[in-house]
């Protein structure tokens, strides 16, 4: 078992990567702290999971998310909850899109993050592990918010392994590419977005499956990436070296 005994905060665990990665995370013998605003699919988690616990919190709130970390220890942080953005051109952005995007993508894991790190210093270290994603490596990825947030969340990977790395702390990004969950079902994307996009569309390999992405999450949470610092692992099938 690769994480026995260590406490793993997982965000966007009701679904999608987020639940795949709680799923992998407690067969390796994690105490999993599955955190989603769905509460309905927290609740299906746990009928699946013996033994996790559930918080159900809004991640762009700040007062939801600290009292998450109010607790004796934290060895791995999940910061995998995110929201796309229709592929909204930055002129068709309106102020509403823009903010719940950066608050969900950017400044949940900001807060989670800033809770964490004090106590895994604490605990002698720990791993954080964002998911980021091809449109963080890339401008044609996604829409104008939605890429800005996932290139901030690479620039604060970095960051945290730059400044908490000598204190035991490792921190790192998955870029998924095109991976089967319902976060790409559940928009209609903006016409002059698709119009943009559909070129490119059968440059994209086969989609991918959350249990691929949950697997690379595995790799960066456990003593096996022990050297692996503010890196970021494409999961995408090739998609970034077309
Ligand atoms: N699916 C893809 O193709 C793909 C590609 C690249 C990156 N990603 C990233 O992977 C991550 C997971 O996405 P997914 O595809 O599993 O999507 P998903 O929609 O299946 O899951 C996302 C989860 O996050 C939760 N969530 C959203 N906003 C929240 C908030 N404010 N507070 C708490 N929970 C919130 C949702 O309730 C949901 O359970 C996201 O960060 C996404 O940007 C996905």
């Amino acid at each position: 078992m690769r994480l026995e005994g260590r406490v793993a905060v997982v965000t966007g665990a009701a679904s999608g990567i987020g639940r795949s990665i709680a799923c992998r995370f407690h067969a390796e013998g994690a105490h999993v702290v599955a955190v989603d605003l769905d509460e309905a699919g927290l609740t299906k988690l746990a009928g699946k999971l013996d033994g996790i616990e559930t918080i159900v919190a809004n991640l762009s709130v700040k007062e939801q998310v600290e009292p998450i970390f109010d607790r004796q220890r934290v060895d791995i942080l999940c910061n995998n909850a995110g929201v796309l953005d229709k592929l909204t051109p930055l002129c068709e952005v309106d102020d509403e899109l823009w903010r719940k995007v950066m608050s969900v993508n950017v400044d949940g894991p900001f807060f989670a993050s800033r809770a964490a790190i004090p106590k895994m210093i604490e605990n002698g270290g720990g791993s954080i592990v964002n998911t980021c994603s091809a449109a963080s490596l890339s401008g044609g990825r996604a829409g104008a918010s939605y890429t800005t947030s996932k290139h901030a969340l690479l620039g604060m990977t970095r960051s945290i392994a730059w400044y908490y790395g000598n204190q035991g702390i490792r921190c790192n990004a998955m870029a998924p590419g095109s991976i089967q969950t319902k976060m790409q079902m559940r928009d209609v994307p903006h016409a002059q977005g698709i119009e943009r996009y559909s070129a490119y569309f059968q440059t994209i390999p086969p989609a991918g499956r959350a249990m691929d992405v949950a697997d690379v999450a595995l790799f960066l949470a456990s003593e096996e990436s022990r050297y692996v610092n503010g890196s970021v692992i494409p999961v995408d099938g090739g998609w970034l070296a077309y």
